[in-house]
């Protein structure tokens, strides 16, 4: 039996606990006998059945031989890193949803696991309970990957979802998210797109094998999308999603943002907390991969497996990495796209032409433009010149 220790008994933890108990028999017909031996956090949990196994120093855990695998669900990047390189330095292998330390620590923590023998392994970090890192490493493996594009948040596609279908009220729906257990601890990170920058990070750092810093991505996040933008973007048969993308064409170029999404996108119906995204590689071409971007069991999910694979491989090296050198990235404004205006109506026949418009869509005080398809710089140079704009999200 491979006893496991569980970092952080909140959301994503006590689903590991709860997807261990579970499935456990299943999993040790499939190769690996897995029981939670102990729970490491700061809180009380009296009423819980855990409290038996609950404990509040780390070095009860690290000290036991027995245990073979950590799941961390702490989140931060203090403790957790501090916790997570001790557990490798004993050739304990650990698994996280943590993607702020993997971003942050990843490229570190993966050189410590191969210098002591074990593994760390990341799955949950990105797109929750998807088996998204999983595919890049072995199903892709013969695949030039060279542009990553989707839906790497389930809180603010959860909060677009419904401010679009129910007309509901930004903060309201945050609040939901919350209650849910969706959103980060501090949901700025899922609003102002840090989260899904961080994710898109990690897939880049994958794909390159090098370090891509989330800070050197351009981000905006969802926090200035209003009633009036679903309204025209309903005129235009699109949705609006917050969209994280890569591409590997010339060099490496990333970007966060809000985008409108046409009807004959796959990622236009993807709804919910629900993740998307699509891979494009040179062989295969096109794949797509969905699932729940959060919450408690799809994402204990992908933790467990990486547990599974870390006992079931025991010894050997699972997955890929990233080495710590900078993947320096392209200037995101070379990137072509087209851009959705509004002006007000003053200004708006000015705009047309300027921006080459494609489509004008009037309303009572102001109007709606597309534009031609044009590079970020060259359209922030055209849009500086106008006057009356009020907004304008990406294509
Ligand atoms: P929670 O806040 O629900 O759970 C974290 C738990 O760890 C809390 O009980 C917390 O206690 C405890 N904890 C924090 N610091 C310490 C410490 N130093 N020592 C011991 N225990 C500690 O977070 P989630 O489960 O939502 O998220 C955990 C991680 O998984 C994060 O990195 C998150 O980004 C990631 N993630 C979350 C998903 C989700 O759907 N929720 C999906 C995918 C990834 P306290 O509350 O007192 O701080
Ligand atoms: N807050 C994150 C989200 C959790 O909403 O996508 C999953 O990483």
């Amino acid at each position: 039996m491979a006893e496991v220790a569980v970092f952080g008994y909140g959301t994503v933890g006590s689903g590991v606990v709860e997807v261990i108990d579970n499935n456990a028999e299943l999993m040790k017909q499939r190769g690996a006998d897995l029981h939670v031996k102990y729970v490491l956090d700061i809180r009380d949990f009296s009423d819980d059945p855990i409290s038996s196994r609950l404990v509040k120093d780390v070095d009860v855990i690290i000290n036991d031989p027995e245990i073979s695998v950590v799941c961390e669900t702490m989140g931060g990047a203090t403790f957790a890193y501090e916790y997570s390189k001790k557990a490798l330095e004993k050739g304990i292998s650990v698994c996280t949803s943590n993607k702020e330390l993997v971003e942050a620590k990843g490229a570190e923590l993966m050189e410590i696991a191969k210098a002591h023998g074990c593994n760390y392994l990341f799955e949950a970090s990105v797109g929750g309970g998807i088996p998204l890192i999983r595919t890049i490493n072995e199903a892709l493996t013969a695949e030039r990957i060279d542009r990553i594009y989707g839906i790497l948040n389930g809180t603010t596609n959860y909060i677009l979802t419904k401010m679009d279908e129910n007309g509901a009220d930004f903060a309201d729906v945050l609040k939901e998210a919350q209650e849910l257990g969706y959103a980060e601890k501090d949901p700025t990170a899922d609003v102002e797109g840090h989260d899904a920058c961080r994710k898109i990070a990690i897939l880049a750092s994958l794909v390159s094998g090098k370090k891509v810093n989330w800070t050197d991505i351009e981000t905006e996040g969802i926090t200035k999308i209003d009633t009036e933008d679903f309204k025209y973007a309903k005129e235009l048969g699109c949705s609006i999603k917050l969209i994280a993308m890569c591409d590997f064409n010339d060099g490496c170029s990333a970007m966060v943002s809000p985008r409108l999404i046409t009807a004959d996108s796959p990622l236009n119906s993807v709804k919910g907390v629900f993740n998307g995204v699509l891979v494009h590689s040179d062989m295969l071409d096109d794949s797509m991969y969905y699932g729940r971007g959060a919450g408690k069991l799809a994402t204990a999910s992908a933790v467990v497996a990486d547990a599974f694979e870390c006992v079931h491989f025991a010894g050997k090296e699972v997955g890929r990495g990233w080495s710590s050198e900078t993947l320096k990235l392209c200037d995101p404004g070379e990137m072509k796209g087209r851009f959705f205006v509004r002006v007000e109506n003053t200004g708006a026949e000015e705009a047309a032409k300027v921006l080459g418009a494609t489509e004008i869509l009037k309303h009572e005080k102001e109007t709606g433009l597309v534009s031609a398809e044009m590079t970020g710089n060259d359209f922030k140079n055209k849009l500086s010149g106008l006057s009356g704009v009020i907004k304008f999200i990406r294509f």
